[in-house]
């Protein structure tokens, strides 16, 4: 100011004037000073990580120098750049170029673990494959400002990067996600997205649920009724299996399938993001759509079969036990002409999808059109077959030698133990981690996929304020999960899977919703070493990440800022309602007199007394003197039925 005074003054203007550029200026140089270098909040957490003392900037002028294996990212790198940092990124063969990619042997980053160092000469990646680079590449991306995902050239940012060490390699080979294409289809564009946002995460294994009641959903050359007649269903919207029973002759407007060709382009677009795709054909139950092609392969063949439009046939209520199809949806195990399908469908498929492995579903068998059934009972004397499980476990067995002889390994859900397990399958356990400890036990390659923790179908905050499916499962819970049993030999336990069906997900938006922010959770188990494991900090890490998704337009659920709401009822009839954060710093704010909550209604500091007259409890969060998250409103019906009795 000192230096404002100090100028001779020709006028009042003049001297206004520059008093407004240079406190302009001032702002401005003080504005970058103060924008700190971006925080280091990777997801999933490296494997070792050292944060240095300083942050690189961007130059105005970045050179990209990448080994020959790693072109394709270099040409990333240079897209993203110039996309949105204002500054001129050129591929470049210099030695010293600002940002270097190089492809070394080093069997310590293996498969796909890569070398990180981000220090005042630039930033230089060391991996020994593709994968590796590509992850590096994820890692600079998340290091750098959210604008870095952006599409537009922002130079009021700070373009710099934290001085950071990397050394990463994942825990497990196997980072899954199942994306269900049957209950609602996808296009293909919107399945490339899902596999854009895998890869940012470092997931690798695209598990594709080709096939179910509700729809056939992969073009089959040599059996066209399949996606002539099993792709499409009446058009409903509504609460799945509540849907009304559609008419034989209502138009069948909702579907769609891939075509090989389709497919073929999928397979390439995952090589990119170092995906394998595995295509699930959902065999012998789950077959509806199957079946409204060829209802011969039944053991109802006469039935007027069309593909399920979410409308109820199943009766649930025996689920751990026997659940009973009121409809046969299920393929019939002595019938040659299954087989000689199945051989058809697993041939065709195993010339597109290039990975070990395909899925045979095996799950929620009803049985009790199998156990009527005349033909069955023949085959169970003529095999020796003592009771359905082991017809199931035959017909497994039939479903192995099918895909060995396409040179393929078959994987199915945990229902494949019961009856006995196929010689050389893999086990997805999903009824808990009980059947993967014993197929593990066994010997068995195993992939964990819980619905305890990891079904993605499932809501992830307060029920009343969520979309209607099964069941809830907070983030917290699906970040607490270990993916090997105690007592079981890791060696077996191929990795961690995330379960996405898509029964209520009528589009690409309401999918990303129910993924996102768990599927990160999913990421880190999968990934990261146990021994790293802190939800505090990954859950702050998720926060900061909520910006990322933003940049990207990506639908996600901010559940996390719901309290968890817990009632208990006392010997005396009272009813009191508990809250919990699931992550640190909020404050709940809570009305039960039915006006809108704000930061000057009651504070939650304990368990809240609920009157019996009161019809619902609305309930706000603050973080840092803001509303954040849903508000919601809690019906004392919902109140009163989560009620725990305490004595
Ligand atoms: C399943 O959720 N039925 C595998």
């Amino acid at each position: 100011m000192g230096f404002l005074f100090s100028v001779p003054l020709r006028n009042e203007k003049i001297m206004i004037m520059t008093f407004k550029k240079i406190s302009l200026f001032l702002i401005a140089a003080l504005t970058t000073c103060s924008i700190q270098a971006q925080q280091v909040q990777l997801i999933p957490e490296p494997s070792a990580l050292q944060i240095g003392n300083g942050s690189f900037k961007l130059p105005n002028a970045i050179s990209i120098q990448v080994s020959t294996a790693f072109e394709e990212i270099g040409k990333s790198i240079h897209t993203r750049l110039n996309a949105v940092t204002g500054k001129k990124a050129v591929l470049s063969n210099q030695k010293n170029a600002t940002i270097r990619f190089e492809q070394v042997q080093d069997n310590i980053l293996g498969k796909e673990g890569y070398q990180l160092i981000v220090n005042e000469k630039g930033i230089h990646v060391k991996a020994q494959t593709y994968a590796g680079a590509l992850y590096a590449w994820q890692s600079i991306l998340q290091l750098c400002p959210p604008a870095i995902y952006g599409n537009q050239i922002d130079k009021q940012i700070n373009w710099a990067i934290p001085y950071v060490q990397i050394s990463d390699v994942p825990r497990f080979e196997w980072r899954g996600f199942m994306m269900d294409v049957s209950r609602h289809f996808f296009t293909v564009a919107e399945v490339k997205k899902m596999m854009d946002e895998m890869a940012m995460y470092k997931l690798n294994r695209l598990h594709f649920h080709l096939t179910d009641d509700n729809g056939w959903r992969v073009e089959i050359k040599a059996l066209p009724k399949l996606t002539e007649v099993g792709a499409w269903r009446v058009n409903r919207i509504g609460k799945w299996h509540n849907i009304t029973k559609p008419a034989l002759e209502e138009p069948k407007t909702y579907g769609g399938f891939y075509t090989q060709e389709d497919i073929k382009e999928l397979v390439a677009y995952a090589k990119t993001k170092n995906i394998e795709i595995m295509p699930e054909i959902d065999v012998p139950g789950h077959s509806m759509a199957f079946l409204a092609a060829y209802p011969q392969l039944s053991t109802t063949p006469n039935y007027p079969y069309q593909v399920n439009a979410g409308d109820d046939f199943i009766d649930w209520s025996g689920m751990n036990g026997h659940i009973t199809a009121k409809i046969d949806n299920n393929l019939d195990p002595s019938k040659k002409e299954v087989y000689e399908k199945l051989d058809i469908i697993f041939g065709e498929l195993a010339t597109l999808f290039p990975f070990e492995y395909m899925h045979m579903g095996g799950d929620e068998t009803a049985k009790n059109n199998w156990e009527k059934s005349e033909d069955v009972k023949a085959l169970m004397l003529k095999e020796n077959l003592k009771n359905q499980d082991e017809v199931q476990s035959y017909f497994v067995r039939r479903v192995e030698k099918i895909m060995q002889s396409k040179g393929k390994k078959l994987m199915g859900w945990d229902e494949i133990l019961e009856g006995g397990l196929a010689p050389e399958a893999a086990v997805m356990s999903w009824r808990g981690i009980k059947g993967g400890a014993e197929a593990a036990k066994q010997k068995h390659p195993v992939v964990m996929s819980p619905s305890s923790h990891n079904y993605l179908d499932y809501y992830q905050g307060e029920a009343t304020a969520e979309g209607a499916v099964y069941a809830g499962l907070r983030m917290k819970k699906t970040y607490s999960f270990e993916p090997v049993p105690e007592g079981v030999d890791e060696k077996y336990i191929l990795g961690n899977q995330g379960n996405l069906w898509s029964e209520q997900l009528q589009n690409i938006r309401n999918l990303e919703y129910m993924a996102w922010p768990r599927l990160m959770a999913i990421a880190e188990v999968a990934w990261s070493p146990k021994s790293s494991k802190d939800w505090n900090k990954f859950a702050k890490k998720v926060e900061g990440h909520f910006a990322i998704l933003d940049t990207l337009k990506i639908k996600y659920a901010k559940s996390i800022y719901d309290p968890i709401v817990t009632t208990t009822l006392n010997t005396k009839g009272e009813y009191f309602a508990n809250m919990e954060g699931e992550v640190a710093g909020l404050d709940f704010y809570y009305t039960i007199d039915e006006s809108m909550p704000d930061n000057y209604s009651n504070h939650y500091s304990g368990p809240v007394s609920i009157p019996e007259d009161v019809t619902v409890m609305r309930v706000i969060s603050y973080q840092n003197g803001k509303p954040i998250g849903k508000l919601l409103n809690i019906p004392m019906s919902s109140l009163k039925q989560r009620a725990v009795k305490v004595l």
